[in-house]
């Protein structure tokens, strides 16, 4: 099948969070078992990364709904997957993705409109017809719409859309300009289309009119048909229950590996864990915190937002250094005053806490090799990457019983030893704090126990190639149910 990836982050170019890895990785794996998989994104003025890319003949005519633009399409690889950019510097000649300072772009909605239209126009000038474009959240969220309209137009009469969320919180509010902007009709300003409280909502479009719609993990999938979960827009999902599926992400093995991570100062695996402790100590020694084997290490590695649950963490961390023989690591940036939190607990316990504001691909991975516990205490959590990056390098995750936390970390069993984590339902200090102390006196009182629940974590399948054959499935089911004969197209 030929499948495009619509995306706002892919790593290594751009990357912002958990969607930067989701993409390339499940590209990576459907290229593998046999389809024609491409990606595509804007071209940000981000220098992360030095992608070797040429231009595609000829400036891309991009029509939108007052005229045309003209736009340039750059083509590089990423491994096996051709990616494709979209060059135009109006909107995309920016030090962001999606705001910088702390803030957003005040013309996102335009922007990433812009976007949209770029890769519906982007197949005729490829002359390249997908069988499915996936969207992924509301940067895309333009595209199941206008495919809808296009239908039995042009060369993508036949193309079906996927639309994946991998975040509920974020809509993408737009104002009733947005469509002229995009060439919609304005009767799409319609509550059963993308009009939702008064202006236009790009997720509620995406999820009225994608034909599948998935999310990142089977309780995500579940949490966001309520309205705890669904930020106004679960009566929409309940709507479209049938065509709303949840596939867990998948870990990008050639990444993450604790056999053969560059970034570690010793590899290992569950079958022989030295090189474990050699990364324990240079953690501690790196973070400028007591080198002591025998005290475990607590993690966190998050971008610092209310949905990580990083703020009841903050409140209980004096009480838990105070009463616990633990040691605790930070790294991540975003809300300040989170980071001010950490800085100051850090300065107010220097042998027992050590924070690194910013993102640092090498210290995560030490971080990951390293430590015995990490945390992610999230409110929600769609899918969430780190622990199951956690397990596989033999550091136990703690977490909330939420989304694809749920759905990735078996509960410690006191009795068995059984279990690849923590769990804990209620976000609240106390629950968060008992957690803490289970794994603490895990750690101390049945080193067996904790031993055994590393091998097993470190065992976990969480590769690509599951998650990927789920996709295809669906796939495959939409091309079953072409709307209409090729040769009205
Ligand atoms: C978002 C979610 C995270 C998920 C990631 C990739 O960042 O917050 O839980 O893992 O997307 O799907």
């Amino acid at each position: 099948m030929k499948i495009l990836m619509a995306t706002s982050e892919c790593d290594p170019y751009y990357k912002v969070g958990g969607l930067g890895d989701v993409v390339p990785g499940l590209a990576i794996a459907l290229k593998k078992i046999g389809h024609d998989v491409r990606i595509v994104l804007p071209k940000y003025d981000v220098k992360t990364h030095t992608a070797v890319w040429k231009a595609v003949n000829g400036p891309m005519i991009v029509n939108m709904g007052y005229g045309v633009e003209f736009a340039r399409l750059l083509q590089a690889k990423y491994k096996t997957v051709p990616v494709y950019f979209i060059e135009f510097d109006k909107y995309f000649c920016r030090p962001g993705i999606y705001g910088d300072g702390g803030g957003s772009y005040w013309d996102n909605w335009e922007r990433f409109a812009f976007f949209c239209r770029a890769v519906i126009d982007m197949c005729p000038f490829l002359n390249w017809a997908p069988d499915v474009i996936h969207a992924n959240d509301w940067p895309t969220g333009i595209i199941p719409v206008l495919l809808k309209m296009h239908t039995r137009h042009g060369i993508l009469g036949d193309t079906k859309s996927v639309f994946t969320i991998h975040n509920m919180a974020h809509h993408g509010y737009a104002p009733r300009e947005l469509l002229k902007f995009a060439g919609l009709y304005d009767h799409y300003w319609h509550p059963f289309a993308m009009e939702a409280c008064g202006s236009i909502n790009v997720m509620k479009g995406a999820l009225q009119f994608a034909d599948k719609i998935t999310t990142v993990s089977e309780t995500y999938a579940e949490e966001i048909k309520t309205s705890a979960y669904g930020y106004g827009l679960d009566d929409v999902l309940r709507y479209r229950a049938n065509d709303l599926i949840g596939i867990c992400n998948g870990v990008d093995t050639g990444i993450w590996n604790p056999e053969t991570d560059k970034f570690l100062p010793k590899n290992f695996s569950s079958k022989s864990m030295g090189g474990k402790s050699v990364c324990k100590q240079k953690l501690q020694a790196d973070m400028k915190l007591v080198v002591e084997s025998g005290v475990p290490i607590f993690s966190v590695i998050s971008r610092f937002f209310e949905q990580k649950g990083l703020d009841v963490l903050c409140d209980i961390l004096p009480d838990a250094v105070a009463t616990m023989a633990i040691q605790f690591i930070a790294l991540g940036s975003g809300d300040g005053n989170l980071e001010r939190r950490f800085v100051e607990l850090a300065n107010r316990f220097p042998e027992r806490i050590a924070v690194k504001i910013g993102f640092d691909a090498a210290l995560a991975h030490l971080i990951e090799g390293g430590s015995d516990f990490f945390l992610m205490p999230s409110r929600y959590e769609p899918c969430g990457m780190n622990q199951m990056y956690s397990a596989i390098y033999g550091t136990l995750p703690i977490v909330r019983a939420t989304g694809g936390l749920r759905d990735t970390v078996r509960n410690y069993d006191e009795v068995s030893g059984r279990g690849t984590g923590f769990v804990f339902d209620d976000l609240t200090p106390l629950a968060l704090y008992n957690a803490i102390k289970r794994a603490c006196a895990t750690y101390y009182n049945c080193g067996k126990h904790f031993e055994k629940m590393q091998r097993l974590a470190m065992k976990n399948d969480f590769s690509w190639k599951k998650s990927a054959k789920k996709y295809e499935k669906i796939y495959s089911s939409l091309r079953a149910h072409r709307q209409y004969p090729t040769h009205c197209s």
